[in-house]
């Protein structure tokens, strides 16, 4: 797709992902607006949008009318989510609301106000559940493990069903683990290399729980990469598994990390309890079904990766604490 010109929604913009596709879009000359209520306890900051030529809307898309939003949008981005396991187990209702009923009701929205517009939606690996085998393809049963999983597959159901009925045209990518600059580094809500980055950063040690579970960590770029790759007429009406390079354990993540900055140091401890019970364990994907439709592969291996967001985070680490 030629980008330039393009009237492109992201919702969610002013968080990790959706941060690091605006800038991507704006460089390739998109008109781009970021949709973002800076919900409590994600990923948003305002950092995140600095020098991307985006306009951004605070908004709740609980609350807002999103018709004007839609208006005349050739593509809708949407990372919008509560994404919080234990978010979701602590407040179900709220999760709900967010990442299906207010998903409802974008779809409303668009029907009136972009009936043709091209649609990525944001997925997650989470509702496989624990996997039955590795790597897990996109025929692996959901077993939703929390509520958030249940939400976020409503979610993407619902889009789909959009495709179904309405003939829009929706890929959905159920994403990995991602990490790189923008991640949310303050505490563990995001994922747990946000705040190994952080202790490592500060030269305090950081905790790996457990440590054989196995991980396909995709970098950023290659996650923006992939939603611009999405809009792909081989992918509109299909789901899809997005992973990164080969798994590697969260011992040997946390190898790497100590490789790379020579001061790091952590210690493992056993999985929290209360998080025991909605852990999925060991995942990797099998991305092969995104890579035959587009072409796409992750590019940036781990030690490249995290490299890189160490790098970035050096200077800017003020704004993410
Ligand atoms: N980062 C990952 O590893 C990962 C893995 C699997 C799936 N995903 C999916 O990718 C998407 C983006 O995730 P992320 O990691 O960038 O998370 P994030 O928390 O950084 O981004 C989500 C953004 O949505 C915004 N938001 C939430 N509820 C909103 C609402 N009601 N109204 C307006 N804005 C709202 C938040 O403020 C936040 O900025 C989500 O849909 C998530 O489920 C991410």
């Amino acid at each position: 797709m030629d980008w330039a010109g393009r009237k492109i929604l992201v919702t969610g913009g002013a968080g990790f992902l959706g941060a690091n596709l605006c800038h991507a879009l704006a460089a390739r000359g998109a008109v781009v607006t970021a949709l973002d209520g800076f919900l409590f306890g994600g990923g948003a900051n305002p950092a995140n949008l600095d020098g991307a030529d985006v306009t951004l809307v605070r908004a709740d898309i609980r609350e807002i009318d999103l018709r004007n939003l839609c208006e005349g949008v050739d593509v809708i981005f949407n990372l919008a989510a509560q994404t919080s396991h234990m978010g979701g187990q602590r407040d179900p209702l709220a999760d709900i609301d967010i990442n299906a009923v207010a998903q409802v009701k974008l779809i409303q929205a668009a029907r009136e106000a972009a009936p043709a517009a091209i649609v990525v939606h944001a997925s997650t690996r989470q509702f496989y559940g624990r996997p039955q085998y590795l790597p897990v393809d996109e025929k692996h049963p959901v077993a939703p493990p929390d509520a958030n999983g249940v939400s976020k597959f409503a979610g993407e159901q619902y889009w789909m069903i959009e495709h179904r009925t309405a003939g829009r045209p929706v890929v959905s990518l159920r994403l990995t683990n991602c990490y790189g600059p923008r991640l949310r580094i303050r505490d563990a809500r995001q994922t747990f290399l946000g705040i190994w980055i952080r202790r490592v950063l500060e030269g305090q040690p950081f905790e790996v729980w457990g440590g054989d579970q196995l991980r396909d960590m995709t970098y950023v770029d290659d996650v923006t990469e992939a939603f611009l790759a999405a809009v792909n007429p081989a992918c509109y009406g299909r789901v899809f598994n997005i992973g990164g390079p080969p798994p590697a354990s969260l011992l040997e993540i946390a190898g790497l990390m100590a490789r790379i900055v020579p001061e790091a140091q952590f210690v493992t401890r056993e999985f929290p309890a209360d998080r025991a019970t909605i852990d999925i364990g060991s995942y990797h994907a099998d991305d092969s079904a995104f890579r035959m439709a587009t072409g796409w592969a992750p590019k940036v291996g781990l030690e490249e990766g995290i490299s890189r967001s160490i790098e970035w985070y050096r200077s800017r680490l003020k704004n993410y604490l």
